[in-house]
C-alpha cells in the first residue's frame, strides 16, 4: 500500500519533470530549418534536363550543381527541380546548397547498376555492409559539406530498388547496394518534406556527421524489401529525427556506430539523437534499433512518441562480442505498438562480423537502458533481453509498461540486471535486482546542457527523486 502510493507520488512527478526535459530535448537542432533564403536560384531544366522518366539527367544535375559551386560564398543557392520524372544516376552535392522538389518532382534513380559508380567502403566498417570491397555510391551524395538543405513540398526521390533486390536476392551483386541519400563528414544538414521511395538499400544514411534534422519525411518501401532502412545515423552527433512515417522492410530509424575491429579502431560514436513522433511499420525490423554495428559507442539517445505498428519487433537493441563499444544513456518513453511480435529486445549475440579479425574479447558494455510508458495491444511477446556471459547488461530499467500479451511465457531475460516498476504482464526477476545498485533508472538528464534554466530544478528533481525510488524499494 505505502509503496504504490509512493510510487502514484513518483509517477506524477516524473511527469511534471519530463514535461519540462521535451521542450528542450530538440536542443541540437534548435536553430535549424528547411526555408533558409538563398539569393541565387536555378531551375533543373536550364541545364537540359528532361523530365520524360526516360532521360537519363545525370548531366544536368551535376552541371547545375557545379554552376551552383560560384555562389556557395555569397549566400549559397538553390537548386529547384520542377514537375515532371527525372530519371538519374547517383550525383554529388556542394556546401551551402538547398535541393528543392516541386510537390509533384520525383527524381528517379536509375536502373542501370553503372549509373552507381563504386567508391571505397567505409573506414568505420571496413568492408561493404553486405559484400567484402567497395561499394555503390548513393543516388544523392556528399563529402565534407556544410549548410545543406534537402527538401520539397512533399516532392519524391523513388531509388527503383525492385531490380537491385532481384540482384541481392539471386546473388548477383558485385558490390554492396546504394542507399538513396548517404551523407559523410557533414554539417549542418536538414532534409525535409520529402517522400522516399524503393530505395535500393537503406534510405537515409548520415555518417561521420553533426547536426543533421530529418522532419517531415515519408519512406516507403515494400513489407518485404531486404534492408530498407528507413534513417540509419551512424557515427553521428546531434541528429534530430521528427514527424515522419515510415513502412517499409527494416529498421524504421536504426542508430549506429561502425562495425568490430573497424568501428573500435575509427572510434567515431553516435551521440546527442533526439527522436520524435515516428509512425510506422515494419514486417521484417524494429521500431527504433540501436546496432548491431555500434562498435564506435551509442550514448544520449532519447526517442519519445513512437507508434510501431504490424511489425516483428518494436524496441531493438542489438550487440555481439567483437563488437567493444557501448550503448549508454539511453531513454525511450511515449510508445505506442499494436500487432507487435516482440515488444523490446535485447541481443548480446546478434553474430555478422564483418571478417575473422574481429577480437572476440571485445565486449560491448550495456547500461542505462530506460523503456517508459509504453502500451501495446496484441503484442506476441513482451520482452527478450539477452546480454553476454561474463559481460552483464546492467541498469536496464522497465517502467509503466502495459503490454496485453498472447505468450505464456511473457518475459525471457538472462544475463542482464536492473529494475522494473509498474510492468504488466510483470516483467523478469532479472529486473528487480538490488544487487548494490541503487535502483535509479537513467532519466535523459546527463545529456541537458548546463544553459537549461530547468537545470537547477532538476538537480533538486533528481535529488528528491533518488528519495523517493529508494523510500519505494524499501
Ligand atoms: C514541411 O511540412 C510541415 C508539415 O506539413 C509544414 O508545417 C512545414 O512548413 C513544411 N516545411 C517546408 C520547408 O516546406
Ligand atoms: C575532405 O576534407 C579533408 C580535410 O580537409 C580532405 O583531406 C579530403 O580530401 C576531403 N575529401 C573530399 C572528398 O573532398
Ligand atoms: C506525401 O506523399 C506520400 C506518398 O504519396 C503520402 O503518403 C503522404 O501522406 C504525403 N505527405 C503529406 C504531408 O502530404
Ligand atoms: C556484375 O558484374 C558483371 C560482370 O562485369 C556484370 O555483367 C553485371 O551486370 C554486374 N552486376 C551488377 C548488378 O552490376
Ligand atoms: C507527427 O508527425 C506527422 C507526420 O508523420 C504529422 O502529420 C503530425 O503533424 C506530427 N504531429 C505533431 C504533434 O507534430
Ligand atoms: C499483424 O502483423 C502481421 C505482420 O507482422 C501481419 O501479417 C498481420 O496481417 C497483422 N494483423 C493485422 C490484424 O493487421
Ligand atoms: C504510463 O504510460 C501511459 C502510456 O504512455 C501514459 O498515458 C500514462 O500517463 C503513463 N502513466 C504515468 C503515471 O506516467
Ligand atoms: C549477471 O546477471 C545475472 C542475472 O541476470 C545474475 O544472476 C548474475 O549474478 C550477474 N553476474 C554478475 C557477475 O553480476
Ligand atoms: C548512468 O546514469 C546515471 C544517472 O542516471 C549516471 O550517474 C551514470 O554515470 C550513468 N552511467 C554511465 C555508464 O554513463
Ligand atoms: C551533446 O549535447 C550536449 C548538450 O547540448 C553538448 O554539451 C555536447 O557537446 C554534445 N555532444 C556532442 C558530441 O556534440
Amino acid at each position: 500500500m505505502k509503496r504504490s502510493a509512493v510510487f502514484q507520488f513518483l509517477l506524477v512527478f516524473v511527469i511534471i519533470v519530463q514535461s519540462q526535459w521535451s521542450s528542450v530535448s530538440g536542443i541540437y537542432c534548435k536553430d535549424m530549418t528547411a526555408t533558409v533564403y538563398r539569393p541565387h536560384s536555378v531551375t533543373l531544366t536550364e541545364f537540359g534536363a528532361v523530365g520524360d522518366g526516360k532521360t537519363l539527367n545525370t548531366k544536368a544535375f551535376q552541371n547545375a550543381i557545379f554552376y551552383l559551386n560560384s555562389f556557395a560564398d555569397k549566400g549559397g543557392a538553390q537548386l529547384f527541380v520542377p514537375a515532371g520524372r527525372w530519371l538519374t544516376g547517383s550525383f554529388s552535392l556542394i556546401s551551402h546548397l538547398t535541393l528543392s522538389l516541386d510537390k509533384d518532382a520525383v527524381i528517379i534513380g536509375s536502373s542501370d547498376s553503372s549509373d552507381w559508380p563504386v567508391m571505397d567502403p567505409l573506414p568505420s566498417y571496413g568492408r561493404g555492409r553486405e559484400l567484402p570491397g567497395e561499394r555503390h555510391q548513393s543516388l544523392i551524395f556528399g563529402w565534407n559539406l556544410t549548410d545543406v538543405i534537402i527538401t520539397g513540398a512533399n516532392g519524391t526521390i523513388d531509388g527503383q530498388g525492385d531490380i537491385w533486390w532481384d540482384w541481392f536476392q539471386h546473388g548477383n551483386l558485385n558490390y554492396t547496394r546504394p542507399h538513396l541519400i548517404e551523407l559523410m563528414y557533414s554539417t549542418n544538414i536538414v532534409i525535409s518534406n520529402l517522400t522516399f521511395k524503393n530505395s535500393p538499400f537503406w534510405n537515409i544514411h548520415p555518417v561521420y556527421c553533426s547536426q543533421v534534422l530529418v522532419e517531415y519525411v515519408t519512406i516507403l518501401a515494400p513489407l518485404d524489401s531486404p534492408n530498407t532502412d528507413g534513417i540509419n545515423p551512424d557515427s553521428s552527433t546531434n541528429v534530430c529525427i521528427y514527424h515522419c512515417y515510415v513502412r517499409n522492410g527494416d529498421d524504421i530509424i536504426a542508430i549506429k556506430s561502425g562495425w568490430d575491429e573497424y568501428g573500435i579502431s575509427f572510434a567515431r560514436p553516435s551521440s546527442n539523437i533526439s527522436i520524435s513522433n515516428i509512425t510506422g511499420e515494419t514486417r521484417g525490423g524494429a521500431g527504433i534499433a540501436i546496432g548491431s554495428e555500434m562498435s564506435g559507442g551509442v550514448s544520449n539517445v532519447r526517442a519519445e512518441g513512437l507508434r510501431i505498428v504490424n511489425s516483428l519487433h518494436g524496441i531493438r537493441i542489438k550487440t555481439a562480442p567483437g563488437r567493444g563499444g557501448y550503448v549508454m544513456n539511453v531513454y525511450i518513453s511515449d510508445v505506442s505498438m499494436h500487432n507487435v511480435s516482440r515488444a523490446i529486445r535485447i541481443t548480446g549475440n546478434y553474430g555478422e562480423h564483418p571478417d575473422n579479425n574481429y577480437d572476440k574479447n571485445a565486449l560491448p558494455v550495456i547500461s542505462n537502458i530506460t523503456i517508459e510508458n509504453v502500451v501495446g495491444v496484441n503484442v506476441g511477446i513482451a520482452g527478450i533481453l539477452e546480454g553476454i556471459r561474463g559481460d552483464n547488461f546492467s541498469r536496464i530499467c522497465i517502467s509503466n509498461v502495459s503490454l496485453s500479451v498472447q505468450s505464456m511465457h511473457p518475459w525471457s531475460c538472462s544475463l542482464i540486471q536492473g529494475y522494473s516498476n509498474s510492468v504488466t504482464p510483470e516483467s523478469c526477476e532479472e529486473l528487480n535486482s538490488d544487487s548494490g545498485d541503487t535502483p535509479v533508472c537513467y532519466s535523459g538528464a546527463s545529456s541537458l546542457p548546463l544553459r537549461i534554466q530547468a537545470y537547477t530544478h532538476r538537480i533538486s528533481a533528481s535529488g528528491l527523486l533518488d528519495t523517493l525510488l529508494k523510500l519505494a524499494s524499501m
